[in-house]
This record gives C-alpha cells, structure tokens and sequence, in this order.
C-alpha cells in the first residue's frame, strides 16, 4: 500500500503542473484560460501564436507523465509504470493547482504511452498525423489517435496496458466533449486557428 501510495502521489503531482498556464503567463501572454477554447493545452497555446511555447506545453506536458511512469517503473516495477502515468494523466485534468479543472489529457496521454511502450507512441504519431493533415482538427486527430491505442494493444495482447489505455480514451472523450459537439455543428476551430 504504501508504494501504491507513493506512485500514484508522484504521478498526480507531476501531472498537476499546468505547463501551458504557466509558460504562456510567464512569457506575459495572460491566462491561456481566458482564451480559444479555455484550454491549458498546447492546442490552445498555440492560438496564442506563440509555435515554439505551444511545442514546449506539449513537450512538458508529455514530459511530466514520462517522467512519472519511468520512475514508478525502475523502482516499483512495470505495472507502477502504467499506474504512475495514469496518475499524471489525471493530475493534468484535475490539477491541484488550478482548482482540480485541468486539460485534456492528451500530451500526457502520449507521454505516459513513451514511459510504458515507447512503440505505442509511434502509432498515436501516425493516426493523429493522419487525421490532422486531412482534416486540420487537433480535437479529432486526438480522438482517433487515442481511439487507436487501446485497440492495437488489445490486438497485441498486452492487456494491463490494454485496459488503463481503454479507461484513459473513454476519459479523453469526455473530457472532448465540447470538441465533439462541435465537430459535429461544424463550428470547431481549425489548427493554429484562434477562437
Ligand atoms: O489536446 C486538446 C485538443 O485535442 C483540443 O484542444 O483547445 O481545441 O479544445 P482545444
């Protein structure tokens, strides 16, 4: 219990850093909050921009569950890993600093996915890739992208990774809920788009 503790403390703590809110406030640009979508996410740092503090939340925002998870898994073993970077997963929609209102999840989504099966990441790569050259969505390309994990893992077999994947896509559709709505009236802004 107490290592499960420690793990999953660490995780969340990590996670809870906002680095989109605190780049973009440290770089005199205001509260990303108050912007685009309201998003902390480099998604919507970009709107203000600002490319290179935009690549730098998703890095750190990446960065922080990797970070979690490796460090869960050398000293707890591999399954701390998975459960360490779902922490920071959740840390980052329901950070302690901000009020417990958050992101979406996906930087730290493929952050955690680098820490635990590194491979992994090059599938999210592609799909959302795809999605984003076709269509110029971030919202949607994320959705497919972590649509996808879950789904190759299962077909692999590797079925920890398989379920706490599974839990963090039905989380990131939530979480997308807006994005969906409106993806689906036509009225979601585009990459690099404000509003
Ligand atoms: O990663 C978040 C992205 O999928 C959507 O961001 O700001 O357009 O809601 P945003």
């Amino acid at each position: 219990w107490p290592a499960l503790i420690a793990v999953l403390s660490l995780g969340y703590l990590l996670g809870s850093i906002p680095f989109g809110y605190v780049l973009t406030k440290m770089a005199g640009l205001g509260d990303v909050r108050s912007i685009g979508s309201g998003n902390i996410g480099a998604t919507n740092v970009l709107r203000t921009g600002n490319k290179k503090l935009a690549a730098a939340t998703l890095l750190l925002d990446a960065l922080k569950a990797t970070v979690a998870a490796v460090v869960a898994q050398l000293v707890f073993g591999e399954n701390a890993g998975l459960l360490a970077g779902f922490a920071a997963f959740i840390g980052h929609l329901f950070p302690i600093w901000l009020g417990f209102k958050g992101g979406k999840g996906v930087a730290t989504y493929i952050g955690m996915l680098l820490g635990v099966a590194p491979l992994m990441v090059l599938v999210f790569a592609l799909a959302w890739l795809s999605v984003a050259f076709i269509t110029r969505y971030s919202s949607l390309s994320a959705l497919v992208a972590t649509l996808a994990i879950p789904i190759v893992l299962w077909i692999l077999g590797v079925e920890e990774a398989a379920l706490i994947t599974s839990a963090m896509t039905a989380i990131t559709f939530w979480r997308h809920k807006a994005n969906i709505e409106r993806l689906i009236a036509g009225t979601e802004s585009k990459i690099g788009k404000k509003g």
